[in-house]
């Protein structure tokens, strides 16, 4: 019977009522509008045989809204659960177990799924139509039918740069809850803290939960803040309340125990883990440190100790054993380990990194669960049931799912919420990079070099947030919203970039539901974007808004704007230097933080650029233009100005249009040893008339560039010629007694000018 009223009023539907779809977040697979309207009663009467806990949940978050009675009559309910039928064919427990349908009628509310973990994503859809509806108190009627396209929906949260409470890691939680995401991977160990209690071993937390001192502002700064942090960490009873949390809300928590890098804070508790003596401090600073875990015997006893307890504690079928940024520097200078080399016929050190995780994989894999890592673990040869967490790119993803691996997309271009959201001169210290809300939204977890049967191995897509500038939970809620919302519509599978538009307006809906739960959200989207384009003399400045462009009010004289500033109409020529500061104004209010652009043109500006090698897909912001926009890179914000390369060198070619004179070559280069970046190594110049016949006219070595601080400037004669190619070699290989010794270095170049 019910089925026949479902199609009957489908078709009504159409012909006669093209009612306004729903503001939801993910958007679901199918929503099909019908006539008529579900009234928000005072009193919503639900089913007494809904699942209990997850209808608690409902109370919980609906409870200002409206008031609750259960009844069991079938007749007089609002809210109603049933199990779908169980089809001919067995349910496919993976895909079908988050499936769930939702029909509201006029009458009534009906749920449909096969698991508890359904209802509750179904549950998830209603609270966030109630919260529309809560001023007209009229649901449409409609019927959803949905699931989600992956089954790693997942977030991360660091707390070893910086600690979060037992109550903030909840709410962490609950925000998960809300945009139906469904893994929690709770970084707790690093080289700045280690965060979990573990019985066995207690000066892990005596010792390692605490450090001498933190750094502060930017990493170039070098200053630190002279404050003891800690000892701060999770003992296994507020752990276990976690992950019973986490349970109620159908969130997997899969906890990450860093090694063999990132182990200074386990190392300074027990230094004899170490390749050396030690002591060892846990890092006050951020980046990448030699000392870890040395793979002997003790230390993997210790470590299989401590999973013990971590799978005691956690039921994920994963376990996250880290395995990034371990430089090999002691390895190479361990009497222990070069014998294991050459024991076991081990390549090098990166055979005894493959070494290190597949011992460890097989422990994990006795105790019945599975290992999950950062990229780096494919080094050396991948553990043969390790799944792969691609974060340096996409390439790691790739070349698991192509050897029938199993990996999770969270690649730093589009998934590290860490990086900027906005204009980096408008929002508070970050990590770097340039990931704002549209880019998130744009990802597309299957990479296009897969075929279909390959693209079954990518498990999900997961966002990262890394804690080293995030100083508090505000900046936490800050970082991953709205992002996260974007995060959640790729997760589920209804991201449309092309409709970008539409989702940034449901964004806008939901900032309601987190205003009144004093979410601070960024609003960076309300900001003023700016574009920096080619022009005929020099290059243009073109600013956008999501809101009505007629709101944008712009000056350039280094003021504020104000209502009686200008207004926008078309692109700003920038043909010298100048600052553009603009903002977006409704009804005579201010609405947006003001957004500031510097310019400092030179002749190579908005000139016809190409580059030999292409930066890192990381840190490749606009691309090669990015090095002639007319916008000189913040040594402190390495925000959207500045180009990365690992390892490779920077070759461009920058074609003037016609010979021009020019006595002065100056660009930008960058050093930040502890996160690998190095500055040049040397560079040259050379001037052509035909792009084929290069004339070398300046060469400079590395303690030139070190004496630039990274400023280079090059006076070369005066010059009158059409094109100028510059080499900009990179510091290559790190040499030893850095952190990430005989890894490739980073090479950050910005803005190469003319005078
Ligand atoms: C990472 O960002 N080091 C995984
Ligand atoms: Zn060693």
């Amino acid at each position: 019977m019910r089925r026949f009223l479902f199609i009957f009023s489908a078709i009504f539907s159409t012909v006669f009522h093209a009612q306004k779809k729903p503001n939801l977040i993910p958007y679901p697979q199918s929503v099909n509008m019908q006539a008529g309207k579900f009234e928000i009663p005072e009193t919503l009467i639900l089913n007494d045989k809904l699942p209990k806990e997850e209808t608690e949940y409902l109370k919980k978050r609906l409870g200002s809204q409206v008031k609750f009675k259960s009844s069991s009559s079938t007749e007089k309910v609002h809210v109603m659960h049933l199990l779908f039928p169980q089809p001919k064919i067995p349910i496919n427990a993976e895909a079908d177990k988050e499936k769930y349908s939702i029909y509201i009628s006029p009458k009534r509310i009906l749920i449909s799924s096969y698991t508890k973990q359904g209802y509750f994503l179904a549950l998830q859809t209603l609270i966030q139509l109630f919260e529309e509806h809560r001023e007209d108190k009229q649901i449409p009627a409609m019927e959803i039918n949905d699931s989600p396209k992956f089954a790693w929906r997942g977030m991360h949260l660091d707390v070893c740069r910086h600690f979060f409470t037992v109550d903030e890691v909840k709410q962490y939680i609950d925000y998960l809850a809300m945009y139906k995401l469904n893994t929690f991977h709770w970084h707790l160990t690093d080289d700045q803290g280690w965060r979990i209690e573990i019985k066995k071993y207690p000066k892990l937390t005596e010792i390692g939960s605490k450090r001498k001192e933190s750094m502060i502002g930017a990493y170039v700064d070098n200053t630190f803040d002279g404050k003891p942090y800690g000892p701060y960490f999770y003992t296994q009873e507020q752990i276990k309340e976690v992950v019973k949390y986490a349970e109620q809300r159908h969130i997997t928590i899969v906890p990450e125990i860093e090694m063999p890098g990132h182990a200074l804070a386990a190392l300074s508790a027990y230094p004899e883990l170490a390749c050396t003596k030690g002591p060892f401090e846990a890092a006050t600073k951020w980046g990448v440190f030699d000392d870890v875990f040395c793979p002997k015997e003790e230390t993997f006893t210790f470590l299989e100790n401590v999973l013990d307890e971590v799978m005691q504690l956690f039921p994920s079928q994963y376990i996250h054993i880290g395995g990034d940024e371990c430089p090999k520097t002691r390895w190479k200078e361990c009497a222990h380990c070069q014998e294991l080399i050459k024991k076991n016929n081990l390549k090098d050190e990166h055979g005894l990194q493959s070494y290190f995780i597949q011992t460890i994989e097989k422990y994990v894999n006795s105790k019945g669960r599975k290992i999950i890592g950062w990229d780096e673990i494919l080094e050396g040869g991948l553990a043969p049931n390790a799944a792969v967490m691609s974060w340096t790119g996409v390439n790691g993803g790739i070349e698991a799912a192509k050897s029938k691996h199993f990996a999770v997309m969270t690649p730093g271009a589009f998934c590290y919420f860490d990086h900027y959201q906005g204009d980096p001169q408008s929002e508070p210290n970050a990590f770097g990079g340039f990931t704002p809300l549209d880019k998130v939204y744009s990802y597309d977890p299957i990479p296009s070099e897969l075929n279909a049967e390959q693209a079954k191995y990518i498990l999900g897509v997961q966002a990262n947030l890394w804690t080293e500038y995030i100083l508090d939970f505000k900046q936490v809620q800050y970082m991953i919203f709205p992002r996260l919302m974007a995060l959640s519509e790729v997760a589920w599978g209804t991201a449309d970039s092309k409709n970008y538009k539409d989702f940034e307006n449901r964004v806008i809906q939901q900032f309601k539901v987190l205003d009144k739960m004093k979410v601070n959200y960024a609003k960076s989207i309300y900001n003023i974007s700016g574009k920096v384009i080619p022009a005929v003399n020099g290059v243009a400045y073109e600013l956008s808004t999501s809101q009505n462009s007629n709101g944008i009010k712009y000056t350039t004289d280094g003021t504020d704007p104000t209502i009686n500033s200008q207004s926008y109409q078309e692109v700003i020529p920038v043909s010298k230097a100048m600052t553009v500061k603009s903002a977006y104004f409704e009804e005579g209010q201010l609405k947006s933080a003001v957004s500031t652009q510097q310019f400092t043109p030179s002749k190579t500006t908005g000139k016809n650029i190409s580059l030999e090698q292409q930066p890192s897909e990381n840190y490749s912001f606009g691309g090669a233009f990015t090095l002639v926009d007319g916008i000189i890179g913040n040594q402190k914000q390495l925000g959207k100005t500045w180009l990365g390369f690992n390892g490779k060198d920077v070759v461009a070619v920058i074609d003037l249009g016609q010979k021009t004179q020019f006595s002065e070559i100056y660009f930008n280069t960058l050093e930040n040893k502890g996160s690998w970046i190095h500055l040049a190594k040397s560079t040259q110049i050379f001037v052509s008339d035909d792009n084929t016949n290069f004339k070398m006219i300046k060469e400079i070595g590395k303690e030139e560039i070190q004496n630039s601080k990274g400023k280079v400037r090059l006076n070369i004669g005066n010059q009158n010629s059409k094109y100028i190619k510059i080499k900009i070699e990179n510091a290559g290989i790190i040499p030893a007694g850095n952190p990430g010794a005989d890894s490739k270095a980073w090479l950050f170049v910005d803005e190469i000018g003319a005078l």
